[in-house]
């Protein structure tokens, strides 16, 4: 295969299908295997437990990640010319087949997720930049709140703003402002 996860956790929106596609952020973890933690009550697990099939597409976009994690998106995000749910976002991605690891205890399933096809439409050149990652970790930080209602989850929040509004660009800007939005 020509796209390798690194070692650790590679954050990529991870898209899955029942009667219509799904995508939300989700880690893929290489810890000499590949595999996702998926929370058991969301969607993408339905849809794994279902079709056995998740797409990793990796996306440059903060905004996206923002909106998939909150809400459903447009089956018009997706491309029409795969068979698989390949967001059009998307600069490259990589098809697994999944088997699940219950694990009754737990809130989340282990799946390992095997590759079976993964394709590069651009590489594109991104200078690493905090604002993005900024991004990426109020939104996680805004879900766990959602979820477990926990004020916590919210203390870091200004910190991450002053980042994006240090480091960041129109994108992260709207990003964190929808981001806002979907926790008032
Ligand atoms: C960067 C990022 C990484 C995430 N990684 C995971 C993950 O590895 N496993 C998980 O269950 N949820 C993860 N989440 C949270 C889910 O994206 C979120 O719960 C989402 O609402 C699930 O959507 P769904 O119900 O459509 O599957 C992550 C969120 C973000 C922003």
């Amino acid at each position: 295969m020509e796209i390798e996860f690194r070692e650790g956790i590679s954050e990529v929106i991870a898209t899955t299908r029942n009667d219509r596609p799904n995508a939300a952020p989700m880690g893929i973890i290489n810890r000499g295997f590949l595999y996702a933690l998926i929370y058991k009550d969301s969607h993408t697990f339905l849809n794994v437990k279902k079709n056995n099939e998740m797409v990793a597409n990796f996306v440059l976009d903060p905004l996206l990640y923002v909106k998939t994690a909150f809400d459903d998106v447009d089956p018009s995000l997706f491309r029409s010319d795969e068979d698989a749910p390949v967001l059009t976002a998307a600069y490259a991605w990589v098809e697994f087949a999944c088997t699940i690891q219950e694990r009754s205890t737990q809130k989340t399933a282990l799946v390992k997720l095997h590759p079976t096809r993964s394709v590069i439409l651009q590489r594109p050149i991104s200078p690493v930049n905090r604002a993005f990652y900024a991004v990426l970790e109020a939104t996680i930080h805004a879900t766990r709140y959602k979820t477990l209602k926990d004020p916590k989850y919210l203390e870091c929040m200004p910190h991450y703003e002053s980042i994006i509004r240090k480091c960041g660009g129109k994108p992260e800007l709207e990003a964190f402002h929808v981001l806002k939005e979907y926790l008032a």
